[in-house]
């Protein structure tokens, strides 16, 4: 299929599972002419790399590195970053001329079943990144809240809609469906804090969909508050969920030690 109609079919999922694989075990390829330089990865799924940093081991070597793609799916290369990191003419992320790596994990065993899922919000790509990681360690799949009427891309607009949002205690409508919702007994619930708390559009998700019985695990980014008022808010919001405690994941490393320290993952589960 040609890259853009790939896309085009991709984008119309209202709510696509993004990275649905710890593993990533996809393939490289170019683009179509006038491409044929530029280097983007089929996660051969349905899905592509984008938005963001991703983990790639892309010789099945058990050692990833790390790559950016913007949001059509290109993968930049031989330049700095929006976010400033460099990359090489590999697209390899470097410090100092020196390739990051990392050792790839084998998906955890408790979730190869499908069992658990990564919901979040992300309005500018932060909570975007921590629900990747989250992804990558797990393998659980990746699914991305949109409201049915999306957030302005000016902060201060934004900003006075939360309020209002908040104030009315509203529960503004969200595009799309979960597919297969009953298969999940885990769910990772993840949105930056708004005023204090999560979104208004997290609380829609959390009161529309049935979770007696489900764990719900909550993370979030924020400017500076930790997570504080949303964690009781979510507990309140879904009192037939176990509600584990949640982490400000701005920093993605802080994850891994967490979810081992909640016995969710790794040597804890
Ligand atoms: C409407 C709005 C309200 C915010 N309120 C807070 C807040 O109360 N405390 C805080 O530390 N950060 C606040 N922030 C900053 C975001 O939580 C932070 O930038 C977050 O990492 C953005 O995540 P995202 O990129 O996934 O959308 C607010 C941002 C917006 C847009």
């Amino acid at each position: 299929m040609k890259k853009r109609n790939y896309i085009l079919a991709v984008l119309a999922l209202a709510l696509s599972v993004l990275t649905p694989s710890a593993a990533f075990a996809g393939v490289w390829r170019t683009g179509a002419e006038p491409n044929e330089s530029r280097w983007w990865y089929d996660n051969e799924d349905g899905t592509y790399a984008a938005n963001g940093w991703q983990w790639i081991d892309g010789n099945q070597d058990g050692t990833a590195e790390c790559y950016y793609f913007d949001s059509q799916g290109w993968m930049a290369a031989a330049t700095e970053t929006p976010d400033g990191y460099v990359v090489d003419e590999n697209g390899a992320w470097t410090e100092n001329g020196v390739v990051q790596t990392r050792t790839e994990r084998l998906q955890d065993p408790e979730t190869e079943d499908g069992s658990s899922l990564v919901v979040y919000f992300s309005r500018t790509g932060t909570t975007r990144r921590a629900a990747q990681e989250i992804g990558r360690l797990t393998g659980a799949p990746l699914v991305e809240l949109e409201a049915a009427e999306p957030y302005p891309d000016s902060y201060e607009a934004t900003l006075s809609r939360a309020r209002r949002e908040l104030n009315a205690g509203a529960r503004p409508a969200l595009a799309g469906e979960i597919e297969n919702w009953e298969s999940y007994d885990t769910v990772y619930v993840g949105y930056p804090i708004w005023c204090g708390t999560a979104p208004m559009l997290v609380f829609t998700f959390l009161e529309t969909y049935d979770f007696s019985g489900k764990t719900v695990i909550p993370f979030c980014t924020s400017g500076s508050s930790g997570i504080g008022m949303s964690q009781s808010d979510i507990e309140a919001a879904c009192p037939e969920a176990a509600v584990l405690q949640g982490i400000r994941a701005n920093d993605v490393q802080a994850i891994e030690p967490w979810l081992e320290q909640l016995g969710v993952y790794g040597s804890g589960a």
